[in-house]
Protein backbone atom coordinates (compact mmCIF):
# COMPACT_ATOMS: atom_id res chain seq x y z
CA UNK A 1 0.00 0.00 0.00
CA UNK A 2 1.27 3.37 -0.56
CA UNK A 3 2.50 5.60 2.52
CA UNK A 4 -0.17 8.24 0.90
CA UNK A 5 -2.68 5.46 1.31
CA UNK A 6 -1.91 4.40 4.51
CA UNK A 7 -1.79 8.08 5.75
CA UNK A 8 -5.41 8.87 4.39
CA UNK A 9 -6.44 5.40 5.43
CA UNK A 10 -5.24 6.57 9.35
CA UNK A 11 -7.58 9.69 8.67
CA UNK A 12 -10.59 7.95 7.65
CA UNK A 13 -10.78 5.06 10.54
CA UNK A 14 -10.27 8.10 13.36
CA UNK A 15 -13.61 8.06 14.79
CA UNK A 16 -14.89 9.37 18.34
CA UNK A 17 -15.23 6.07 20.24
CA UNK A 18 -16.80 6.54 23.96
CA UNK A 19 -16.98 3.03 25.18
CA UNK A 20 -12.94 2.80 27.01
CA UNK A 21 -11.54 0.02 29.19
CA UNK A 22 -8.73 1.36 31.59
CA UNK A 23 -6.03 -0.28 29.63
CA UNK A 24 -3.64 0.23 26.92
CA UNK A 25 -4.23 -2.72 23.94
CA UNK A 26 -1.95 -5.63 24.03
CA UNK A 27 1.15 -4.72 23.25
CA UNK A 28 1.61 -0.59 23.53
CA UNK A 29 3.44 1.12 26.45
CA UNK A 30 2.65 4.88 27.24
CA UNK A 31 6.05 5.34 25.83
CA UNK A 32 4.34 4.78 22.61
CA UNK A 33 2.05 6.76 22.92
CA UNK A 34 4.64 9.94 24.75
CA UNK A 35 6.57 8.96 21.10
CA UNK A 36 3.12 9.72 18.91
CA UNK A 37 2.53 13.27 20.55
CA UNK A 38 5.97 14.37 20.91
CA UNK A 39 6.26 13.79 17.55
CA UNK A 40 3.08 15.70 16.30
CA UNK A 41 3.78 18.71 18.73
CA UNK A 42 7.15 18.66 17.16
CA UNK A 43 6.69 18.83 13.70
CA UNK A 44 3.04 20.29 12.75
CA UNK A 45 3.82 23.81 11.68
CA UNK A 46 3.23 26.68 13.30
CA UNK A 47 2.80 30.28 12.24
CA UNK A 48 6.31 31.90 11.24
CA UNK A 49 7.76 28.58 13.41
CA UNK A 50 6.38 30.33 16.79
CA UNK A 51 6.75 26.21 18.19
CA UNK A 52 3.39 27.15 20.79
CA UNK A 53 2.37 24.19 21.10
CA UNK A 54 2.59 22.22 24.32
CA UNK A 55 1.07 18.54 25.74
CA UNK A 56 1.69 16.99 28.87
CA UNK A 57 -0.15 13.02 29.26
CA UNK A 58 -2.17 12.49 32.37
CA UNK A 59 -2.15 8.21 33.01
CA UNK A 60 -2.95 6.60 36.41
CA UNK A 61 -3.56 8.40 39.68
CA UNK A 62 -2.75 12.02 38.02
CA UNK A 63 -5.57 11.47 35.37
CA UNK A 64 -7.88 10.14 38.39
CA UNK A 65 -7.16 13.47 40.71
CA UNK A 66 -7.17 16.04 37.63
CA UNK A 67 -11.00 14.13 36.53
CA UNK A 68 -12.06 13.97 39.65
CA UNK A 69 -11.64 17.59 39.95
CA UNK A 70 -13.42 18.45 36.74
CA UNK A 71 -16.00 16.46 37.85
CA UNK A 72 -16.21 17.86 41.02
CA UNK A 73 -16.95 21.23 39.51
CA UNK A 74 -19.63 20.08 37.68
CA UNK A 75 -23.07 20.33 39.34
CA UNK A 76 -26.02 19.04 37.05
CA UNK A 77 -26.17 15.11 37.06
CA UNK A 78 -25.84 14.73 32.82
CA UNK A 79 -23.06 17.17 33.12
CA UNK A 80 -21.01 14.41 35.61
CA UNK A 81 -21.88 11.75 33.16
CA UNK A 82 -18.83 12.69 30.60
CA UNK A 83 -15.95 13.29 33.18
CA UNK A 84 -17.35 10.30 35.33
CA UNK A 85 -16.41 7.93 32.43
CA UNK A 86 -13.13 9.61 31.54
CA UNK A 87 -12.15 9.26 34.96
CA UNK A 88 -13.01 5.78 35.88
CA UNK A 89 -13.27 4.02 32.21
CA UNK A 90 -10.51 6.36 30.13
CA UNK A 91 -6.78 5.35 30.83
CA UNK A 92 -5.21 8.71 30.40
CA UNK A 93 -5.77 11.80 28.93
CA UNK A 94 -3.83 14.16 26.35
CA UNK A 95 -4.09 17.61 27.07
CA UNK A 96 -3.21 20.20 24.04
CA UNK A 97 -2.19 23.43 24.90
CA UNK A 98 -0.35 26.48 23.16
CA UNK A 99 1.64 28.47 25.56
CA UNK A 100 0.32 32.47 25.40
CA UNK A 101 3.96 33.42 26.74
CA UNK A 102 5.49 32.35 23.36
CA UNK A 103 2.08 33.87 21.18
CA UNK A 104 2.72 36.98 22.99
CA UNK A 105 6.23 36.91 22.12
CA UNK A 106 5.35 36.83 18.36
CA UNK A 107 2.59 39.21 18.68
CA UNK A 108 5.44 41.81 19.55
CA UNK A 109 7.99 40.78 17.03
CA UNK A 110 5.73 41.13 14.51
CA UNK A 111 3.20 43.96 14.96
CA UNK A 112 1.56 43.72 11.80
CA UNK A 113 0.33 40.40 12.44
CA UNK A 114 -0.28 40.62 15.67
CA UNK A 115 -4.02 39.52 15.95
CA UNK A 116 -3.40 36.45 12.96
CA UNK A 117 -1.11 34.95 15.83
CA UNK A 118 -4.21 34.32 18.16
CA UNK A 119 -6.29 32.75 15.44
CA UNK A 120 -2.96 31.00 14.29
CA UNK A 121 -2.70 29.41 18.01
CA UNK A 122 -6.35 27.54 17.45
CA UNK A 123 -5.58 26.22 14.14
CA UNK A 124 -1.99 25.19 14.79
CA UNK A 125 -3.66 23.25 18.25
CA UNK A 126 -6.42 22.07 15.75
CA UNK A 127 -4.01 20.27 13.85
CA UNK A 128 -2.03 18.61 16.69
CA UNK A 129 -5.50 17.34 18.25
CA UNK A 130 -6.68 15.86 15.29
CA UNK A 131 -3.69 14.22 13.99
CA UNK A 132 -2.76 12.93 17.03
CA UNK A 133 -6.37 11.55 17.88
CA UNK A 134 -5.62 9.57 14.15
CA UNK A 135 -2.20 8.44 15.73
CA UNK A 136 -3.29 7.08 18.66
CA UNK A 137 -5.88 4.93 16.87
CA UNK A 138 -3.80 3.42 14.55
CA UNK A 139 -1.79 1.97 18.13
CA UNK A 140 -5.14 0.47 18.60
CA UNK A 141 -6.68 2.74 21.32
CA UNK A 142 -9.60 4.09 21.85
CA UNK A 143 -10.12 8.04 21.74
CA UNK A 144 -12.55 10.89 22.39
CA UNK A 145 -12.04 14.88 22.43
CA UNK A 146 -13.50 16.97 25.27
CA UNK A 147 -13.34 20.61 26.29
CA UNK A 148 -13.63 21.23 29.77
CA UNK A 149 -10.86 23.76 29.36
CA UNK A 150 -10.91 25.97 32.33
CA UNK A 151 -12.15 22.75 34.68
CA UNK A 152 -8.98 21.53 33.65
CA UNK A 153 -6.79 24.60 33.49
CA UNK A 154 -8.46 24.65 37.19
CA UNK A 155 -7.60 20.87 38.34
CA UNK A 156 -4.20 20.73 36.84
CA UNK A 157 -1.06 19.94 38.67
CA UNK A 158 0.59 23.27 40.00
CA UNK A 159 3.97 22.84 38.04
CA UNK A 160 2.44 23.64 34.67
CA UNK A 161 2.92 26.93 33.70
CA UNK A 162 0.07 29.73 33.99
CA UNK A 163 0.85 30.94 30.45
CA UNK A 164 -0.28 27.14 29.03
CA UNK A 165 -3.60 27.76 27.16
CA UNK A 166 -6.25 24.59 27.70
CA UNK A 167 -7.23 23.76 23.74
CA UNK A 168 -8.38 20.55 24.67
CA UNK A 169 -8.53 16.93 25.76
CA UNK A 170 -7.94 13.71 23.77
CA UNK A 171 -8.86 10.86 26.39
CA UNK A 172 -7.66 7.50 25.18
CA UNK A 173 -7.69 3.46 26.77
CA UNK A 174 -8.59 0.08 25.25
CA UNK A 175 -11.81 0.23 23.18
CA UNK A 176 -14.86 -1.40 24.08
CA UNK A 177 -16.61 -1.22 21.08
CA UNK A 178 -15.99 0.78 17.34
CA UNK A 179 -18.02 3.80 16.75
CA UNK A 180 -20.94 3.36 14.50
CA UNK A 181 -21.61 4.40 11.06
CA UNK A 182 -21.30 7.71 10.13
CA UNK A 183 -23.41 9.60 7.67
CA UNK A 184 -21.83 11.50 5.55
CA UNK A 185 -22.73 14.58 3.39
CA UNK A 186 -22.25 14.68 -0.54
CA UNK A 187 -19.65 17.31 -0.53
CA UNK A 188 -17.49 17.03 -3.87
CA UNK A 189 -14.18 18.73 -4.01
CA UNK A 190 -13.45 20.62 -7.21
CA UNK A 191 -11.37 21.07 -9.68
CA UNK A 192 -11.51 24.26 -11.57
CA UNK A 193 -9.20 25.10 -14.63
C1 LIG B 1 -13.21 20.68 16.94
C2 LIG B 1 -13.97 19.52 17.55
C3 LIG B 1 -14.55 19.66 18.79
C4 LIG B 1 -15.20 18.58 19.39
N1 LIG B 1 -15.65 18.68 20.68
C5 LIG B 1 -16.18 17.60 21.28
C6 LIG B 1 -16.55 17.67 22.65
O1 LIG B 1 -16.36 18.69 23.32
N2 LIG B 1 -17.11 16.56 23.22
C7 LIG B 1 -17.30 15.40 22.51
O2 LIG B 1 -17.80 14.42 23.08
N3 LIG B 1 -16.93 15.31 21.20
C8 LIG B 1 -16.38 16.37 20.59
N4 LIG B 1 -15.98 16.29 19.28
C9 LIG B 1 -16.23 15.05 18.52
C10 LIG B 1 -17.24 15.26 17.38
O3 LIG B 1 -18.54 15.35 17.90
C11 LIG B 1 -17.07 14.09 16.41
O4 LIG B 1 -15.76 14.13 15.91
C12 LIG B 1 -18.05 14.16 15.25
O5 LIG B 1 -19.37 13.93 15.68
C13 LIG B 1 -17.74 13.14 14.16
O6 LIG B 1 -17.67 11.83 14.70
P1 LIG B 1 -16.34 10.97 14.57
O7 LIG B 1 -15.31 11.60 15.47
O8 LIG B 1 -16.72 9.58 15.04
O9 LIG B 1 -15.88 11.00 13.15
C14 LIG B 1 -15.32 17.36 18.68
C15 LIG B 1 -14.74 17.23 17.41
C16 LIG B 1 -14.06 18.29 16.86
C17 LIG B 1 -13.41 18.10 15.52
Amino acid sequence: MSSTQTFLDAIANRRTIYDLKQELPAGVKIEDVQHVIQTIVKNTPTALNSQENRAIILTGEAHRQVWDRVLKSITSKDGRKRPTSVRDEAYGSVIFFTDNETTNEFRKKFPGFSNAFNDAAYYTSGAVQIESWAALETLGLGCHLQHYNEAVKAALPLDIPISWRVHSQLCFGAPVKGAPAKDFIDNPVRILN
